[in-house]
Formats: C-alpha cells, structure tokens, sequence
C-alpha cells in the first residue's frame, strides 16, 4: 500500500457512488406506476399503428410511465402526456429535385382505446401519416385536453363540432390536413384558447363571428384555405392577438356586412386593423386581392408591428410610403403589387422614414418598379432585399449597399455591366443572386471584383442567363461557396486543371455554355459535390478519362452528373459508389428531366 489515503478516497467514492445508486433504485420502486388500464389502452393503439421508424419501440416494458412520449402525473400514474409527433424535414436541394431527409412517423388507425386516457392534458400527433381517415370522434371526449396538435397528418372529412366542449384547451392546431366543410361555431365556446391553427386545408364559407368571444387568443392562423365573407368586426374583441395570418384566405372582404362589395374592397383596410389589434406583432394578408390606402395614424397606433405580409395584393406605392412610418417594422413583404413606380423615387421617399432605421426584410419582386438601381446604403439594418422580377435597368453603381446586407436577389431585371466591386465588399453577403439579367464581362473580372471580403462568406451565387464571357474562373478563395450556378452565359475554353474547386461546393451549374476539352481531376477532388450540370457545351474527352478524373472524393459524393448535348461518346457508367447516383433520377447522357 504504497498510497493509503488514496486508497481511502476511493474507497470513500466508492461508497458514495454506491448510495447513489441505491438512492436511484429507491427513488425507481417509489415512482408511481402506470394505470394497467391506460397500459391496456396504449397496446391497443399500438397494434393498430403502422410504426416503420420504430417510434413506440420502447412500448414493451410493464412501466408505461417510462416509453417514450408518455408522462404521467406524480402523484395518480394518469398518464397526462402523449407526444408521438413524427419528423418530416423536406429540403428542396437544388434546381432539379426535392428530397425528403430524415423521416420518421407513424401511419395506420388512431384507435378509439385512447379514449381510456381520461386525465389525457397534452396531445401531439403532428407530421405522423394518418391519410385518408377522418378525426377520429372520441378525441372529442378527451376533456381534460389543454394542448392538441394534429398539424400535417393527413386527416379528412370535417372540423370536429365536439371540439367545442374541450373547455380546457389552450392550443388547437389542425394545420395542414385536407379538412374540409365550415369552421364550426362551438370553437367560439374555447375561452381558453391561445393558438388556432386552422391553416392550409380546405375550409369553406364564412370566418363564425364566435371566434370573436376567443379573447386569450393570441395567435390565429387561417391562412391557405377558401373561405369567404366580411371577416367578422367581432374579431375586434381578441386585444391579446399578437400574430393574424388570413393571407390566402379565399375571398375575404373586411368591413361590416351592410356595405357594398365595392366599397369593402376599397375600404380601408388598415383602418381595421388598428382599430381592433393594437398589439399585433406579425400580420399576414398575402394573397387577398386588397386595395386601399393607409390611415395617418397607422404608424403611430401600431407600435409593435414587426412582420407584415402583403405579398399579392393590389395596393399601390403608396401604401409603401405610409407602412414605413411604421417604427417597429423589420419586415415588409410588399411583392407582387403593381407599385409601378422607379426605384429611385421610391427610395427618395423611404429614405426620411422611420422604418428605414429598423428594417431588415424588404420583399419588392414583381413590383413592376423600374429605373436604374439606386443607393441603399443609408439602409443600415437591411440584411434580405429582393428586387427580382422588376423592370430594373442600366449599370450597378458602386457603393450602393447597406453594409450588413446577407442576401441580394434580383434576378429578372434588366440590369448591365460588371458586378461592381462593392458588392464583394459588402463581408456579410451569403447569397447573390443576378440570374437572368444582361450583365457583361469576363467572368475572370467579375470573380476578381468578388473576391473581397464576401469570398469569405458567400455561399450561394448565381449568375446564369447573362452574357458573361472568358474562361472558366479561379474558384479556389471562394471557401465557402456551396450552390454556383455560371450556365447560360459564354464560357469558353478547357476548364483549367490545377485550381480546386472549393471543398463545400455542392451544385455546380456550368451547362450551356461553350465549354470545351474535358472534365479536370480538380472536379474530381470535390467532396463534398452533388450535382454537376455541364449538358449543352462542346466538351469532346473520351468519357472514360472523364469518369477517371471524376473519381477522386467526388464519387463518394456526386448524385447527378449531367453530360449530355456534348460531344462526348459514352459507353457506360462504371464505379461510381455513391447510394444515390443509383437511387436519384440520375442521368449522364441527357437533359433534366
Ligand atoms: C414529477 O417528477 C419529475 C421527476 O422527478 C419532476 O421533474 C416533476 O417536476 C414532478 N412533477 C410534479 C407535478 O411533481
Ligand atoms: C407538436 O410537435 C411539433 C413537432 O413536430 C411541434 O412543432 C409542436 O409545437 C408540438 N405541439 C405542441 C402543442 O407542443
Ligand atoms: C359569443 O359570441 C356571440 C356572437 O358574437 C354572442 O352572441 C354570444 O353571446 C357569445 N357567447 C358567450 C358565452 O359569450
Ligand atoms: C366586445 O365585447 C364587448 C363586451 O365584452 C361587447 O359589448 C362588444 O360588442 C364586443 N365587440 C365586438 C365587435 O364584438
Ligand atoms: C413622396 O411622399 C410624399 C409625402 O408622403 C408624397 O406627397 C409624394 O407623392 C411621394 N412621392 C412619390 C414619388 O411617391
Ligand atoms: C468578352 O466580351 C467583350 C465584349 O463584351 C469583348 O470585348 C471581350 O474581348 C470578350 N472577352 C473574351 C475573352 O471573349
Ligand atoms: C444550349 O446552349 C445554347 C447557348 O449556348 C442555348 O441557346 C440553347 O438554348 C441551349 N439548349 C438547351 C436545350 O438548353
């Protein structure tokens, strides 16, 4: 015993780690048990459930309190909580296909054995698969209910009128279903209600004026459905609402249903609103229709305002200039109105607003704005603006953007010259897009005047359908670009071995131009490469070499490798190992699909 204190010590952790975990065992046999009879009920649901991802597959052992989306009260076993949401994460990749990632839900029958769960407060069904089947009715026994989400399940048929007598619910989300026939008036009898999300289905007739006893609500969600109607002044009462989405609602008209249809749609709008929320925060009235002018005091009342939504209306520039008297206002979607005005004036105007101080979205696409591209510099917060889609014109000047500016589209315009040097000065640029324009020079230049600060963070840059010419470019400072489009301009020459192309890129969109020559190894040593588009240039190397020099990292990686419309002769693809090359639409010799 060379260390006796040592030894000691340990000894003395020992002990303590061994009454620990004889605290822990004691601390087990005194949890309470589940109910055998809700246990029962829960097997039952099990057997009629499709689980494919293994959700329920800790639904074995005798202590139900302990799988997994259960919680049962403390003190009665009652299971309280069941969360069984499923995981649907869509990521639309890039031009050509969309991909479902990391999937897990269940599907089958909700049978009605969970009825059994009578202290049942917390239910959460979302993004699960329960198509083609109504609600299930007995969910409107469930009394005690405080929370139930059925968001994204597939369900059909009606809103369930039981629904009305779940007295203790707080949050009701319906979302994304494909329900159908009116919104049931009994939901007015939740006078507990804080969230209603009744978005994106297919709910028919008029918004029922007892939604307006509904005074805790503080978030409504109607957006994405057809209804019709005057939304219903009762809606004045809800102070407590923060967030309004009624974009896309169909054909709703505001006002009282007394007046004419001519004057609700031009009566004003804005009016209403701030009559009866004051303490909005986000507002969605996207793709209404809407018409109208904006009161005076708008800006003053509506001094929370943060988000506003207006996209696809009818509202004139006007409205603009009064809305970005609004202090509060990070975000403005104003695309898709008929502003028809030149940006220059536009700006003129916003510049001694008070928004210009706050705002950090502008969303101006298919404005029919016009003129050339004025100074947004003194739009110190601004981090998004979109412009696309707009009648814009003539060279960019230089020094023209807010300095913190993330992402640039403007793409559809009508815009000339260089990428002036500004722009790759701008050091939080991640995204740029100048698609479909008329811009001009060498790309060699253009990707030179990029390479200032902004080569360090830009990600995604697409230049396609311009006139630029020159050789393809030196890629390799531009770290962490992931998604280059350069098709549909006039690249020429071989492609240059020797420069790497940056190791994050994933999409590279180089066809219709006038490549010539073959593939470089460099491409080949792109790891992280999942589509290579390079169909319609003159590219004449045997294919052989070109699968050769591809087969660096890059076949680990790449899922798409389009050659078609060249001069290559193909034989056959062979060795490429990556799953999805197999798996995707993949296609070598040919165009998109
Ligand atoms: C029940 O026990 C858990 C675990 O010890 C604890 O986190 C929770 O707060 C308790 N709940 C109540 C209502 O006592
Ligand atoms: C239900 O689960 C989803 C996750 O899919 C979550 O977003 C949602 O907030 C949950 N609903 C409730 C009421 O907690
Ligand atoms: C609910 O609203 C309707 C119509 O606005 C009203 O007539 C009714 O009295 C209200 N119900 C309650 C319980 O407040
Ligand atoms: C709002 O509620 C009050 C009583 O709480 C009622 O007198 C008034 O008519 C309601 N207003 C609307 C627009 O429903
Ligand atoms: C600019 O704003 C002023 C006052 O708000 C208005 O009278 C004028 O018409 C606006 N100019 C343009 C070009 O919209
Ligand atoms: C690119 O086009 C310009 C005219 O727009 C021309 O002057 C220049 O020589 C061209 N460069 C190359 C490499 O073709
Ligand atoms: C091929 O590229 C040329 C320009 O180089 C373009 O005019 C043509 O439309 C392209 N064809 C296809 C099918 O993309």
């Amino acid at each position: 015993m060379r260390n006796p204190v040592g030894l000691r010590f340990m000894m003395f952790m020992f002990m303590m780690f061994m009454s620990c975990l004889v605290t822990q065992v004691v601390y087990g046999e005194e949890e309470v048990k589940c109910i055998e009879r809700e246990r029962e009920a829960l097997l039952r649901f099990k057997a009629s459930i499709v689980d494919r991802y293994g959700m329920l597959s800790s639904w074995t052992t005798p202590h139900c309190c302990q799988w997994q989306g259960i919680r049962c009260s403390n003190l009665t076993g009652h299971i309280l909580m069941l969360d069984l949401h499923g995981e649907v994460h869509e990521e639309i990749s890039f031009n050509f296909y969309l991909e479902f990632m990391s999937q897990r839900f269940v599907s089958g029958m909700i049978h009605k054995s969970l009825m059994k769960l009578r202290q049942l407060q917390y239910l959460n069904l979302s993004s699960n698969s329960f198509g083609d089947n109504n609600i299930p009715e007995f969910l409107g026994s469930l009394t005690k209910l405080r929370y139930l989400d059925l968001s994204s399940c597939g369900f059909n048929g009606k809103i369930l009128t039981q629904f009305g007598s779940l007295s203790h619910l707080k949050y009701l989300s319906l979302a994304d279903n494909n329900l159908e026939g009116s919104i049931p008036r009994q939901l007015g009898n939740l006078f507990q209600l804080q969230h209603l999300d009744l978005s994106r289905n297919h709910l028919k007739g008029k918004i029922p004026i007892q939604l307006g006893n509904l005074t805790r609500l503080q978030y409504l969600d109607l957006r994405a459905n057809d209804l019709e109607g005057n939304i219903p002044s009762q809606l004045g009462n809800l102070s407590n609402l923060h967030e309004l989405y009624i974009g896309h609602g169909g054909a709703l008209k505001i006002g009282d249903g007394d007046l004419s249809e001519n004057t609700l749609m031009s009566t004003m709008i804005f009016q209403w609103v701030s009559n009866f929320t004051p303490n909005l925060v986000e507002l969605d009235l996207s793709g209404n229709l809407m018409e109208g002018s904006v009161p005076n005091h708008f800006g003053v009342v509506m001094n929370s305002l943060e988000h506003l939504n207006l996209y696809y209306n009818r509202f004139k520039v006007e409205v603009l200039q009064s809305l970005m008297n609004i202090c509060t206002l990070k975000s403005l979607n104003m695309g898709g109105n008929n502003l028809n005005q030149g940006l220059s004036s536009i700006l003129r105007n916003l510049s001694s607003s008070c928004a210009r101080y706050s705002l950090q979205e502008l969303d101006l696409a298919f404005c029919q704005i016009y003129g050339s591209f004025p100074d947004f510099s003194t739009f110190t917060t601004l981090k998004t603006l979109d412009l696309s889609s707009n009648q814009l014109s003539g060279k960019i000047p230089e020094g023209i953007l807010p300095s913190r500016l993330e992402s640039l589209s403007l793409l559809f315009n009508s815009l000339e010259g260089e990428i002036p040097k500004s722009v790759g000065n701008t050091c939080t640029l991640h995204s740029l897009d100048m698609s479909y324009n008329r811009l001009s020079g060498e790309f060699a230049s253009i990707f030179q005047h990029l390479s200032g600060c902004a080569k360090n963070v830009l990600q995604d840059l697409k230049l396609g359908s311009n006139n630029i010419n020159g050789t393809f470019p030196d890629l390799s400072s531009f770290s962490t670009l992931k998604i280059l489009d350069l098709s549909e301009n006039q690249l020429s020459g071989e492609i240059p071995e020797g420069n790497p192309l940056p190791c994050q890129l994933e999409s590279l969109s180089i066809q219709s131009n006038t490549l010539e020559g073959g593939v470089p190894k460099s491409f080949g040593n792109a790891c992280a490469l999942r589509l290579l588009h390079m169909f319609n240039n003159s590219l004449s190397e045997e294919f052989p070499v070109i699968v050769h020099h591809l087969s660096g990292c890059t076949r680990n990686s790449l899922e798409i490798l389009s050659l078609g419309m060249n001069q290559i002769n193909v034989i056959i693809i062979l060795g490429f190992e990556s799953k999805s090359i197999v798996r995707k639409d993949s296609y070598i010799n040919g165009i998109p699909p």
